[in-house]
């Protein structure tokens, strides 16, 4: 049995810079994989089998089972797998748990099914299944282009513990990059900054996020959220990806979890991580 972390992903920085004709946004991100995660389990099996602790989640339109399918067609294989994913990462939360679930599959099943698909090979299944899969093909910290799909990644591992808050309620990402006008999109300049700075071994801060004011006007209580994080956690917070899942740096774990602890009293879900490299080749 394969067992594979499936971590999450935080934008350090996300500007939109364009639409594309083909629906999408063109972006400059910062992302981030830290220490939060699913857990995915494979066994070799004939057919594609999945069941998952979460309930909602347990179907044949979850992404493990769209990523392992998309991978038995292109590399044209004819076993299948037995798969069992926990988890633990918030649902539609802006830190994209199951684009990382499907890009845990691709590194599992090409292990599993010892293709010896390369980097590449793995990414243009990737794209298919979602935008930021790529990205979480290989985790740790990269700047990423396009619609996700080009991840320049930073080669040094940063060192930085977050605290991540959740209002109760999910957002769609369709729906916020759908409300986006060209007056929210950027050249995308600061995100590029930030990752040189990172580059040139800077401390760890937060740029900008375009679609934070789009999730604001469309959903109150995230600003409120977010306002609530800033009064506990006296640094810089910013919303992850499409929200609403605000992030805001800390000084230590013990730091991290004396404000978790308070804000989880204000009915948040919260999560103390620190960032992440996937640790695992492909
Ligand atoms: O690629 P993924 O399915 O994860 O994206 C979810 C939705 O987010 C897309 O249907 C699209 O509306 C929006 N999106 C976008 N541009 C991106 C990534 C996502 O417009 N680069």
């Amino acid at each position: 049995m394969l067992e594979i972390n499936a971590f999450a992903k935080i934008n350090l920085s996300l500007q939109v810079t364009a639409k594309r004709p083909d629906g999408y946004h063109d972006l400059v991100s910062v992302m981030q994989t830290v220490s939060l995660a699913d857990t995915l389990r494979l066994r070799p099996s004939r057919e594609i089998a999945f069941r998952c602790s979460d309930r909602d989640l347990d179907t044949r339109e979850n992404l493990v089972v769209r990523a392992a399918e998309l991978l038995k067609q292109r590399f044209r294989v004819d076993e299948g797998c037995d798969a069992h994913l926990i988890k633990r990462i918030p649902v539609a939360a802006g830190l994209a748990g199951g684009s990382s679930d499907a890009a845990a599959t691709l590194r599992g099943l090409s292990r599993l099914w010892d293709l010896h698909a390369d980097l590449r090979e793995l990414c243009d299944v990737a794209q298919e299944v979602g935008s930021d899969v790529p990205f979480l093909l290989e985790g740790g910290t990269a700047l990423v282009t396009g619609r996700g799909e080009t991840v320049l990644p930073l080669q040094t591992p940063l060192r930085q513990w977050y605290v991540l808050t959740k209002p109760p309620f999910s957002v769609s990402t369709a729906r916020v990059f759908g409300a986006t006008t060209s007056s929210d999109w950027a050249d995308g300049e600061e995100s590029r900054a930030l990752f040189a700075s990172l580059r040139r071994g800077e401390p760890v801060h937060l740029g900008v996020n375009s679609l934070q004011p789009v999730l604001f006007r469309l959903h109150p209580a995230a600003r409120r959220c977010y306002e609530d994080v800033c009064s506990v956690i006296a640094r810089p917070a910013m919303v992850s990806g499409s929200g609403p899942t605000v992030i805001a740096l800390c000084a230590s774990r013990a730091d991290g979890e004396v404000a978790a602890d308070e804000l989880r009293k204000k009915g948040y879900w919260t999560a103390v991580a620190h960032s992440q490299e996937q640790g695992e080749s492909i």
